[in-house]
């Protein structure tokens, strides 16, 4: 009830309207002319399924995996006619754990590069347990140059709580394999809040992880989404998270932790070393996600692929494998944009009056005088810097919505392969 009243109060005053977006079948649009893009390739397979995951993800099966490899590359032939000479400024390669079948997810790779101008990054998720030097040197050769493992924690009886499949040797034992390639950045994938967690546990976990080498942390508190077995069990009681102001302790000492170790908040959840590249899933303008559940931002529409591995591959039989597509007028790629630059930690006024033709202010006086009052950013320049107070903040607000949003329509889309509506944004 309040939260759905808070929710409608920043819809009013940040997208100006307090109307749902909504999802739903409709024609593929796509401009005759595209500005650079991104790609992300979205593998779902793992060996072993997560409680909290709320990723769209099945079981690996081998006779699957070589199924949806043959999908995949018509799915790139498909885009590759449209796309061919539209500059890629980064392929990410997402999951699930893409580096399950290495082989497989180097032909992929390599198919792309074939198939597209690829230009940037290429960069991938991967699970310790699939991270030897063998995999390494296969993944350099290739081209990828920024790996990310999901350690989750170095503390084994939190690793044990939240049903994680490795321990902290083995997590250990990846991040020295990876730091010995030649990757341009090592990024870990850490959790905090995480049940029955305290300070000095985090605290050593984040110092143990800058000391084995890794150039950067991201660090997300643990989200228990509904629809998740975790979210069941925290539901029910049978599992308690911390609460909001045990999570705020936990996020100001990951924070400090961080600084002190020289690192710099990169985004809203990340900390990289001050010389190092940052490894990034997110905050390209326009992309085109391949795979199931995968979601493309092109020309003024967000567009979703069906959520089920065997409608994905049959449809690509002769087919896209879109499901259902919103447009997204300017009023709502005005706030898109301003939400990445937001996430960075750092909006460039001046970039976005020169995209958008309008005053940074015209658009969002209200919430940005707020956010000056209540401490949470600073002018830098032309530039609104987003602080520490400010990240912690816009963490809430995000999950806000994510879990409106997240919960309704990847778990709606679990249920249904084609749906016919879906709310985005309620
Ligand atoms: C797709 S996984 C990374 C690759 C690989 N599947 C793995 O788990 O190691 C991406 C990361 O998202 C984070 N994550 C997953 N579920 C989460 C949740 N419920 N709350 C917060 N972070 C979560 C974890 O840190 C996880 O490593
Ligand atoms: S967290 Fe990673 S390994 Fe675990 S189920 Fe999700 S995608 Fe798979």
């Amino acid at each position: 009830m309040i939260n759905s009243f808070t929710r409608k109060v920043f819809k009013k005053m940040i997208i100006g309207s307090s109307k749902t977006l909504n999802l739903v079948k409709g024609k593929v649009n796509f401009p005759e002319t595209l500005d650079p893009l991104g790609l992300y390739l979205h593998v779902p397979f793992c060996k072993t399924i997560c409680p909290y995951c709320p990723y769209n993800k099945v079981l690996y099966d081998p006779k699957k995996m070589k199924e949806y490899a043959e999908a995949v590359r018509k799915e790139i032939e498909f885009y590759s006619r449209i796309i061919k000479d539209t500059e890629i400024t980064s392929l990410y390669i997402g999951g699930g754990t893409p580096t399950l079948d290495c082989d497989i997810l180097c032909d992929l790779i390599n198919l792309i590069k074939e198939n597209f101008n690829l230009t940037g990054d290429i960069c991938t998720e991967s699970h310790p347990s699939t991270v030897t030097s063998e995999m390494t040197h296969k993944l350099r050769e290739v081209g990828v140059n920024k790996l990310s493992i999901g350690i989750e924690s170095l503390t084994d009886s939190l690793l044990k709580k939240i049903g994680r499949s490795h321990d902290s040797s083995e997590a250990i034992r990846a991040i020295t394999t990876a730091v010995d390639q030649d990757f341009t950045t090592i990024n870990v994938d850490m959790m905090f809040a995480l049940p029955g967690q305290t300070k000095d546990m985090l605290k050593n976990d984040v110092e143990k992880v800058i000391e084995l080498g890794v150039d950067q942390i991201s660090s997300y508190p643990l989200y228990a989404y509904p629809f998740t077995d975790l979210g069941k069990k925290v539901i029910e009681g049978s599992i308690k998270i911390p609460n909001w102001f045990q999570k705020y302790r936990l996020f100001k000492k990951l924070e400090q932790t961080c600084f002190d170790a020289g690192l710099l908040r990169t985004s809203v959840w990340t900390f990289t070393r001050s010389l190092a590249q940052r490894y990034s899933s997110v905050t390209r303008e326009r992309y085109i996600g391949l795979d199931p559940g995968a979601g493309s931002y092109i020309g003024s529409y967000f567009y979703l692929n069906t959520f089920s591995l065997e409608a994905y591959i049959d449809s690509l039989k002769n087919r896209l494998p879109i499901a259902v597509r919103a447009p997204f007028d300017v009023n709502i790629q005005k706030v898109f944009w301003t939400y990445w630059k937001v996430y960075c930690t750092r909006i460039p006024t001046k970039e976005y009056e020169k995209k958008f033709e309008e005053k940074f202010t015209k658009r969002f006086r209200i919430p940005i005088t707020l956010a000056r009052i209540l401490g949470m950013c600073y002018s830098d320049g032309d530039d609104i810097v987003i602080n520490s107070r400010g990240s912690y903040w816009v963490h809430q607000i995000q999950t806000l919505f994510s879990f409106g949003g997240i919960n309704t329509v990847w778990g709606s889309c679990r249920d249904d392969p084609w749906p016919s509506e879906l709310e985005i944004i309620r």
